[in-house]
């Protein structure tokens, strides 16, 4: 694992858009992993703003997206494909078609997550993962106590998960209590990943992260495990390591 510190969270996007940037330029046809959460919102607006600059195109790149809430549809305000389109996809030349999310509202899950996973190998894998982590070190929707190898499945979130997330409902009760997420063995595949971390309320997660071996019980370690892994945090989220 490759670590840069850097000084706040504007920097940790700068950091983060210019190694997409750079990878976008180098092949166009990138097949790109997304995240959503509020860590990527400055990294986006910076791939926004390169896109309106000239700088890079989407035309031929491919997405793919970590995770989707059960119950949410595409159109939900909350739901991660609204939060994609919003953030991302509506702004840049991306084809309609060229974007995949889990569907959260599949009326069979199981069946679901396979179709997910056979559309990730039939992209040819994912080149660049783009990741943010949650306070109790999971990746995606993968809560501790995933094995490393899980595939693409359905997901009980964990009570600190459903708090951690309540901002962004106007209930607490409203945020869902499942999701679909990539499985961690599916996010492992990723030829390389880029991680992200910013403030204080990632500073334990950090921590962890940096000084302990792989286990089950903090889910990003299993990041240890890949070849090529960059985490960008910042000094707040850094403090402990
Ligand atoms: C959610 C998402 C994760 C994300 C995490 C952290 O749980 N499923 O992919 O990394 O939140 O969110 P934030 O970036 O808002 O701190």
């Amino acid at each position: 694992m490759e670590w840069i510190v850097v000084r706040d969270y504007d920097a940790m996007s700068e950091e983060a858009a210019r190694r997409i940037i750079e990878r976008m330029k180098a092949q166009p046809d990138l097949v790109l992993g997304l995240a959503t959460g509020s860590t990527p919102v400055g990294t986006y607006r910076r791939l926004v703003d390169a896109f309106r600059r000239g700088e890079i195109s989407f035309a031929r790149v491919r997405t793919v997206n970590l995770d989707e809430y059960v119950g949410l549809a595409p159109d939900h305000p909350q739901s991660y494909a609204r939060f994609m389109r919003e953030q991302l996809f509506d702004h840049v030349d991306l084809p309609a078609d060229a974007w995949d999310i889990p569907r959260g509202t599949a009326a069979d899950l199981e069946a679901e997550c396979a179709r997910y996973e056979a559309h990730i190998r039939e992209l040819g894998g994912i080149d660049l993962q783009l990741l943010g982590i949650g306070t109790n070190g999971h990746i995606g929707f993968n809560e501790p106590g995933t094995p490393f190898e899980a595939r693409t499945h359905v997901v009980a979130l964990t009570a600190s998960t459903r708090e951690a997330n309540a901002r962004f409902f106007e209930r607490p009760e409203d945020v869902p209590t499942h999701a679909v997420t990539m499985g961690l063995g599916t996010i492992l595949e990723a030829r390389e990943i880029l991680l992200l971390a910013s403030g204080p309320s990632k500073r334990e997660a950090i921590r962890r992260l940096y000084h302990e071996g792989p286990s089950p019980d903090l889910p990003a370690s299993a990041l240890k495990h890949h070849p090529r892994v960059t985490v960008i945090v910042d000094e707040a989220a850094a403090a402990d390591i």
